[in-house]
């Protein structure tokens, strides 16, 4: 099982919409999703539950939902699953709780405003930690991080 979470550092720029779609797209798609809901809010969730492949009686797809800050560790059943779709706050630290064991199969993905200032001074700095920690993980884990396409622009000027 591929477990792909939705983080970055700043909140509104569509991580839930992300997971949401990500997890919708890949159920259409006929694999076997375990959408697991750790934000506030339980968006993704409330979502999930209005759509005919989460919501079946005899549905292969599971939605998760899980109170807690961090990063789950431990997948029972994740044989029954391709893919887990995760959906986050901001506030969670990713980068740091991927490092601290060695976590294969996963992927992240960071959505980004290309048009929101501020985001555009802190968050290249701070997705540097979840992107080092992509680089020295032992694992497969892997980053993502792209511009939401709802803000317009299609380029991010990075500073130097
Ligand atoms: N690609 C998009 N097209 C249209 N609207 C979008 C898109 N991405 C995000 N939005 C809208 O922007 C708002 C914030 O998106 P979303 O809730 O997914 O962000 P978030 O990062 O999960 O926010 P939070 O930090 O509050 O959890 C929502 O109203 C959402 O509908
Ligand atoms: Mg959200």
């Amino acid at each position: 099982m591929i477990k792909i979470i939705v983080n970055t550092p700043k909140g509104g720029v569509g991580k839930t919409t992300t997971a949401t779609n990500t997890a919708l797209f890949l159920a259409q798609s006929g694999y076997r999703i375990w959408a697991i809901d750790l934000a506030g809010g339980l968006l993704m969730s409330k979502a999930l539950q209005k759509t005919p492949e989460f919501s079946a009686i005899n549905s292969i797809n599971k939605i998760d939902l899980r109170e807690t800050e961090k990063v789950p560790n431990k997948f029972p059943g994740a044989n029954n699953f391709d893919f887990a779709v995760l959906d986050t706050d901001d506030s969670f630290t990713v980068g740091a709780d991927l490092l601290q064991g060695t976590r294969t199969s996963w992927r992240v993905l960071s959505p980004v405003n290309p048009h929101d200032n501020i985001g555009l001074q802190r968050i290249p700095k701070e997705i540097r930690s979840v992107a080092t920690a992509t680089y020295l993980s032992p694992s497969e884990l892997k980053i993502s991080i792209f511009a939401n396409m709802a803000y317009g622009g299609d380029v991010i000027a990075l500073p130097d």
